[in-house]
C-alpha cells in the first residue's frame, strides 16, 4: 500500500491561515520567508490577516483600548504595530542584537504597549490589562530597565517606561536610592526654569522623566516600607499587595456613560484624595545642598547612607471651581481647584496638559490661619487618565529660598467611593437648615470616629449664595459645641455625579431636586428626604421666619437624623 503524504501545497487556504494564526508571530515571519505559499497568504494587500494575527497574541484589543489622555485609537495600523512589537520582544530578550539606530523605537513600541490599555469601569474593578500582564512578564528581572542608554533621548524614554512599570528587584539596593534620594533632595534640580518641579532645565516646560524616576523610587520604597511595617503590626489590612505606583494600577478608570470630551472634570479632579509627602530631616538637607559647594562639584552623597526620612499622609477634599479652554486642547480644558481640610488647611491648584500632552498638576498650600500660601507643588498624573497610579511630583516652598524643605509627594491611592461617605444637605437659602445640618453631621461622625466622610450643603434657590450662615443658626450650634463654617452655594447639576447620597431638608426641596436638570437616570447620587431615615419620615421645618426657637428643634432633629443617617449608612454605633 502506498502511503499519501499530504503535502503542504494540497491544504486549502483557510487551514494554512490557522496554522500561521496559532504560530508565534516571530514564526509566521520565518515562514514566509522561507515558502512563497505563506508569504502569499502573509502579504496579502489587506490588512485581514495582520488583525487576526494581532488578536490571536496575548495583548488588548487596540480597538478597546484609550489612550493616556483617554481618547479612543483610530487608524490601527495592524501589521506595522505587530511587527514592531515582536521586535521589541525580540530585543528585551537579547539586546545584543538591538541596531543603535532601534534602541528609541524599542523603547517608544513597549510605551505604546502600556499607555495604550482599556479603561476599567470603576476603581474597586480588577485589572484586565493584557498588554499589562504581557509587560510585567517581559520586563520581570528589570534588567531591561537598567541598561545603561545611549542619549538623552534614550534616557528619558527609559525613565519613563521605568516610572509606569514600577520597582525592580534592583530599585532595592541602597546605592540605587542613594543615587535617587540625591536626586530628589538637591537643590540644584529645582529652579524657576523647571517651575520647581519635574520638568526639564532648558525652560521648555517638557517632563523631565528621569526626574520623576528618582521621585517614584523615593516615593514607592517608602510606601513599600510603611506596609511592611503596618504588617508587622498587625495592624489593619494593607490595602494592595502591589505597591499602587506601578503598571498595575495605570488603567484609566472611565464609568460607563462618561464621555471624557463633555466632562469639565475630564482629569476626574474632584473627590476626597489621600495625599502622602515625603521629606527629611531639614538639618540634614541644609548640610547636603552644601550652599557653599560650586555648582560644578558633585554634592556628597554620604548623609544619605543613614538618613531617615518621614512620610506622611493626609485626606483632603477637592473640588473643581471652574474650567478654562485650552485653544491647543479643546477638550481638555484647564481645571482650576480648591482643597481644603478640616477647615484649616487648603489648597488651590490647576490641572492642565503640558507641551508633550502630559496631565499636570500645579498647588499651592497653605495654613489658613497664618493666610498665606506655603507649599507648592508640581506633579503629573501617572498611569492614563484617572488611574489608581494616581499624581506623582514634587514639592517644596513657595518662596523657593535654598535654605526652605524639598520632598516627593503623591496624590495617588484615590480613595475609593466604597470608602467614603459623600454627602450633600439641602434646603432652600442654604442658611440655616442645611449648613446646621452639615455641620451636625459631621460633628456626630467625628463623634463615632468616622473620618472617611466628606459632607456639604446647598440651597435649591439662588437668593443667599455667597453669604454665611443665619446668625442664629451660628449662634444654636456654638451653643452646643459644634464648628461651623460654610459659604451658601445652590445645588449644581456636577453634585448628581459627585455625591453619593442628597438629602432634602423637606418635600418642596426633595421636588425641586427630583426635577433638577442636572438628574438623570443613571445619576450616581441617591435623593432622598432627609427624615426618611427615621420611620416618622417627617420633614425639618423652614425656621426662617420664627425665632430662635425653630432654630433649636431644628439643632434637635438634625442630631436625631444624623446618628439614623450613620446607623444605616455606615453601621450601628457600637
Ligand atoms: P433655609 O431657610 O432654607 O433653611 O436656609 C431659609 C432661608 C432663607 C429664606 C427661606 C428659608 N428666604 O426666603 O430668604
Amino acid at each position: 500500500m502506498v502511503s499519501s503524504a499530504v503535502r503542504i501545497n494540497d491544504l486549502p487556504a483557510e487551514v494554512l491561515e490557522h496554522i500561521l494564526l496559532i504560530s508565534d508571530p516571530f514564526d509566521v515571519a520565518r515562514a514566509s520567508q522561507v515558502c512563497r505559499l505563506f508569504r502569499g497568504l502573509v502579504y496579502a494587500d489587506d490588512e485581514h490577516f495582520w488583525r487576526a494575527l494581532y488578536l490571536a497574541q496575548p495583548f488588548d484589543d487596540p480597538r478597546e483600548a484609550v489612550t493616556y489622555l483617554g481618547n479612543h485609537r483610530t487608524g490601527i495600523k495592524w501589521r506595522e504595530e505587530l511587527q514592531r512589537i515582536i521586535r521589541a520582544r525580540t530585543v528585551v530578550h537579547n539586546v545584543t542584537v538591538c541596531r543603535p539606530e532601534e534602541r528609541c523605537q524599542v523603547l517608544r513600541t513597549l510605551l505604546d504597549m502600556v499607555t495604550n490599555i482599556p479603561p476599567l469601569p470603576f476603581p474597586e474593578s480588577e485589572p484586565t490589562s493584557h498588554n499589562v500582564l504581557w509587560m510585567q512578564t517581559l520586563l520581570q528581572d528589570g534588567a531591561f530597565l537598567d541598561l545603561e542608554s545611549q542619549s538623552h533621548e534614550e534616557r528619558q524614554l527609559r525613565a519613563r517606561l521605568h516610572t509606569w512599570f514600577g520597582l525592580t528587584d534592583r530599585d532595592g539596593l541602597a546605592a540605587k536610592r542613594i543615587d535617587s534620594r540625591a536626586y530628589v533632595y538637591s537643590q540644584r534640580n529645582y529652579r524657576s526654569l523647571n517651575s520647581f518641579g519635574p520638568y526639564a532645565l532648558d525652560g521648555s516646560g517638557l517632563v523631565n522623566w528621569e526626574h520623576m524616576q528618582k521621585l517614584a523610587h523615593v516615593f514607592a520604597r517608602n510606601l513599600v516600607e510603611r506596609e511592611e511595617e503596618e504588617e508587622e503590626e498587625g495592624e489593619e489590612e494593607v490595602a494592595f499587595e502591589v505597591c499602587s505606583l506601578s503598571l498595575a494600577f495605570c488603567q484609566a478608570v472611565i464609568p460607563p456613560g462618561l464621555d471624557l470630551d463633555r466632562e469639565s472634570d475630564w482629569a476626574g479632579v474632584e473627590g476626597l484624595w489621600r495625599i502622602s509627602y515625603c521629606f527629611m530631616d531639614h538639618r540634614e538637607l541644609l548640610i547636603y545642598n552644601d550652599l557653599n559647594s560650586p555648582e560644578d562639584v558633585p554634592l556628597d552623597h554620604a548623609i544619605f547612607e543613614d538618613a531617615k526620612e518621614t512620610f506622611s499622609s493626609i485626606n483632603l477634599f477637592i473640588r473643581v471651581i471652574n474650567v478654562e479652554q485650552d485653544p491647543d486642547h479643546p477638550t481638555r480644558p484647564k481645571i482650576n481647584y480648591v482643597g481644603e481640610m478640616d477647615g484649616n488647611f487648603s489648597i488651590v491648584g490647576y490641572v492642565k496638559l503640558t507641551p508633550d500632552n502630559q496631565i499636570r498638576w500645579h498647588f499651592v498650600a497653605g495654613n489658613g490661619d497664618q493666610g498665606r500660601a506655603v507649599w507648592c507643588g508640581e506633579a503629573i498624573s501617572m498611569g492614563n487618565v484617572r488611574s489608581r497610579y494616581g499624581v506623582l511630583g514634587a514639592w517644596s516652598t513657595t518662596l523657593h529660598d535654598p535654605q526652605d524643605p524639598i520632598g516627593a509627594h503623591d496624590c495617588g491611592e484615590r480613595l475609593l467611593q466604597r470608602l467614603i461617605y459623600d454627602l450633600l444637605i439641602v434646603c432652600l437659602g442654604n442658611i440655616c437648615r442645611s449648613p446646621m445640618g452639615e455641620a451636625v453631621l459631621r460633628n456626630e461622625a467625628l463623634k463615632r470616629g468616622i473620618t472617611d466622610i466628606h459632607v456639604d450643603s446647598a440651597g435649591t434657590a439662588s437668593a443667599h449664595v455667597g453669604d454665611d450662615p443665619d446668625e442664629r443658626t451660628i449662634t444654636v450650634c456654638s451653643t452646643n459645641d459644634v464648628p461651623i463654617s460654610h459659604s451658601a452655594r445652590q445645588v449644581r447639576a456636577r453634585d448628581f455625579s459627585s455625591f453619593d447620597y442628597i438629602l432634602a431638608a423637606d418635600a418642596s426641596n426633595l421636588r425641586s431636586l427630583e426635577r433638577h436638570p442636572g438628574r438623570s437616570e443613571e445619576s450616581k447620587a441617591a435623593v432622598k428626604l432627609w427624615g426618611s431615615y427615621l420611620p416618622d419620615n417627617k420633614p425639618i421645618q423652614d425656621p426662617y421666619y420664627g425665632g430662635l426657637g425653630g432654630f433649636t428643634k431644628c439643632y434637635e432633629q438634625c442630631v436625631k437624623l444624623s446618628n439614623a443617617f450613620l446607623d444605616e449608612v455606615v453601621g450601628k454605633k457600637d
